[in-house]
């Protein structure tokens, strides 16, 4: 049996999502079921359930292990296919998302004065820093979803990682990306780009999320979904890693 956009919805408010909300959203879609048209059905019900005053932000990822100085990424917004999932694929194609530039980690967002969200994505200093979606969803009451998957696919664990600079998490040398906009101009701008490689394990804090009331589970049609408040979770994961940068990398 599939899952309906009004049953999905409504497991959605249970878990705590609300008109209004500023969300990202983190998918395995197998996991959630059959699914009411597909991965466009779950973007609309995503987006249904923060209303028209909310903003449904979808990571776009295309950065890849291979990406370096030596061998910088080319990112065309219009072109690029993300390995992010269905659901942010079908989120990006719709006439009304704007996707970010960033050239590793954009994002494509649904809702209310989304371009305010977007807007200079590419010229941040590091991917996710603090004038990224990431961090500004953080400091203006936004909230994470992960839907059928863990905290390993929770982004804004590598906030975390830049407020703190952890040592292992950045190349020394930025690539000159190339970026092909809306417009369809290209231009080139130095970006620093993640370190792949150390192995980390982002559900060290999840207890602690839980225990402080930051999280809450819950099932999205067949899915674990996981809900959390992103600036509080923010600030506990800095506070780990101020103490020790290598809190989160797993020892061999
Ligand atoms: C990689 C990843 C996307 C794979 O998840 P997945 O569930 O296998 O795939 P998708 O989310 O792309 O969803 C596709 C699946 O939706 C399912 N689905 C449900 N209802 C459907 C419907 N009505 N029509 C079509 N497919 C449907 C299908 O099983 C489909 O799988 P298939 O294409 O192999 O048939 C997932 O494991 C993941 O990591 N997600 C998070 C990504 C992320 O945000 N990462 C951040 C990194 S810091």
């Amino acid at each position: 049996m599939g899952f309906s956009q009004k049953a999905l919805l409504q497991d959605l408010r249970d878990l705590g999502l609300k008109e209004g909300d500023k969300v990202l959203v983190h998918t395995s879609l197998s996991k959630v079921g059959l699914v009411e048209d597909g991965p466009e059905g779950f973007v609309h019900t995503i987006v249904e359930a923060v209303g028209e005053n909310g903003l449904a932000v979808f990571p776009t990822f295309t950065g890849t292990s291979e990406d370096s100085a030596l061998k910088p990424p080319y990112f065309d917004v219009l072109e690029t296919p993300s390995w992010t999932g269905k659901v942010p694929e079908a989120a990006r194609k719709l006439p009304n998302a704007i996707r970010s530039l960033h050239p590793t980690h954009s994002v494509a967002v649904i809702g209310k004065d989304a371009k305010n969200l977007v807007d200079g994505h590419e010229f941040v200093d590091t991917p996710c820093d603090k004038n990224s979606p990431f961090g500004i969803l953080a400091e203006t009451g936004g909230k994470i979803i992960l839907v059928g998957v863990c905290h390993n696919s929770n982004t804004t664990f590598h906030t975390a990682e830049e407020y703190a600079n952890c040592p292992y998490h950045m190349l020394d040398d930025p690539a000159v990306c190339t970026i092909v906009d809306y417009q369809r101009n290209e231009k080139k701008l130095p970006t620093k780009l993640h370190r792949w490689g150390t192995n980390r394990d982002f559900n060290r804090l999840e207890d602690v999320f839980l225990e402080k009331g930051v999280e809450k589970v819950g099932l999205v049609g067949k899915a674990t979904c996981r809900i959390l408040e992103t600036g509080p979770m923010l600030d506990i994961i800095v506070s780990y890693l101020k103490k020790d940068p290598y809190y989160l990398v797993v020892k061999d």
